[in-house]
């Protein structure tokens, strides 16, 4: 029995929108084909929020409603709200704050943080160390994106990746030797020339004439991304394992960030690690950046054991990457 305190995942709730946006109608929209998308991305259908007015805020506020509810927590317990994404509401205000507006948490402190794909490690890591302090109960951290209102359907290499959807998770304080353990977080900003968007921030502010380059929307040079995406999220769980004495035989669960199948098959391959222990959900939501890791703790919460041990392991724009390692709570 351990008498340090960490911070316990104690609930997960997750929340994609109802339209389905298939290969099939990409291949009406752009010049592309089911068959290169499910081949080089294993993507088959992608979520999207559709209708007036519904930003990121409309995903974070469903993910977190369930969360309450599952959890039984009163709203004015939330004393954080964490968010993870890259398409807030508005440039600023922060979302989580209108989150926390909508959602009656009034007694909540709430802030974003943008850390593109890797964001919800990077934020569950934060949120973690809140709760460490033994000055805060209960925290929520989230990730969610809203990637069809920065993605160019007319540009083939991106539209097809990109889905909508997050997740969050109750953080509170154990000392039974469960929660979030270790980390390992890393970043390269030279990385920004590979995945960025053009304009629409302080150094090239919205114009007409970036509306018209179509400089609004997420540009990737994809296989620079590729590469360097096996190599971080490898690196960051090898070294993770050994930092904390580890082989791959104690891991019960992999969860990689879900950007393409390819490079979670290079990941599980390269790590030697089974693919049954790896939770996959792409092919139904696509890359939803901040929310890729929260729909997978939800999808696969039933089959969590408490005591499992799970590394989550991202890499983002930025570049951004790392691994979490974490025992299950319940
Ligand atoms: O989420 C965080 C960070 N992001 C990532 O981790 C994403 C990393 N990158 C990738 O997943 C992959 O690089 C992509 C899925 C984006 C692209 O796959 P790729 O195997 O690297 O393809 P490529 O960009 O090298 O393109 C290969 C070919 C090109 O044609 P040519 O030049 O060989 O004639 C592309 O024009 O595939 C073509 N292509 C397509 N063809 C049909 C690119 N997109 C499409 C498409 N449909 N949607």
């Amino acid at each position: 029995m351990s008498s340090k305190i960490r911070a316990a995942i104690t609930g997960v709730n997750g929340w994609v929108p109802e339209y389905k946006l298939t290969n099939q109608e990409l291949e009406r929209m752009v010049d592309t084909n089911d068959e290169w998308i499910r081949t080089r991305t294993g993507i088959k259908e992608r979520r999207i929020l559709k209708g007036e007015r519904k930003g990121t805020s409309e995903i974070v506020v469903n993910s977190i409603k369930g969360l309450l509810e599952k959890t039984n927590t009163d709203p004015n317990d939330v004393e954080l709200l964490i968010l993870a994404t890259v398409t807030p509401d508005m440039v600023f205000p922060d979302t989580a704050n209108t989150a926390c507006d909508l959602l009656g948490m009034k007694n909540a402190f709430a802030y974003d943080i943008n850390a593109a794909c890797s964001g919800f490690i990077f934020a569950l890591a934060t949120g973690a160390k809140f709760i460490q302090s033994g000055m805060y109960k209960k925290v929520i951290v989230a990730g969610a994106d809203k990637m069809s209102s920065i993605v160019d359907y007319t540009d083939r290499a991106t539209c097809v990746i990109f889905g909508d959807g997050g997740g969050a998770v109750l953080l509170e304080p154990t000392e039974s030797g469960h929660g979030i353990i270790d980390e390992i977080f890393k970043g390269d900003g030279s990385g920004r020339q590979y995945l960025h968007m053009k304009a629409g921030g302080s150094l090239k502010p919205p114009s007409h004439a970036s509306i018209d380059a179509r400089e609004h929307f997420v540009f990737q040079d994809g296989r620079p991304v590729f590469k360097a995406a096996v190599k971080g999220m490898t690196s960051t769980v090898e070294q993770l394992l050994k930092r904390n004495g580890l082989n791959k035989e104690d891991i019960n669960w992999l969860i990689p960030h879900q950007a393409n199948q390819r490079i979670i098959n290079s990941v599980a391959s390269i790590l030697d690690f089974p693919v049954e222990r790896v939770p996959v959900n792409i092919h139904k939501y696509g890359n939803t950046t901040g929310g890729t890791i929260p729909l997978c703790l939800w999808e696969w919460e039933e089959k969590f054991n408490k005591g499992d041990n799970i590394i989550l392991t991202a890499f983002g724009g930025g570049f951004t990457w790392g691994s979490i390692y974490l025992k299950w709570a319940y």
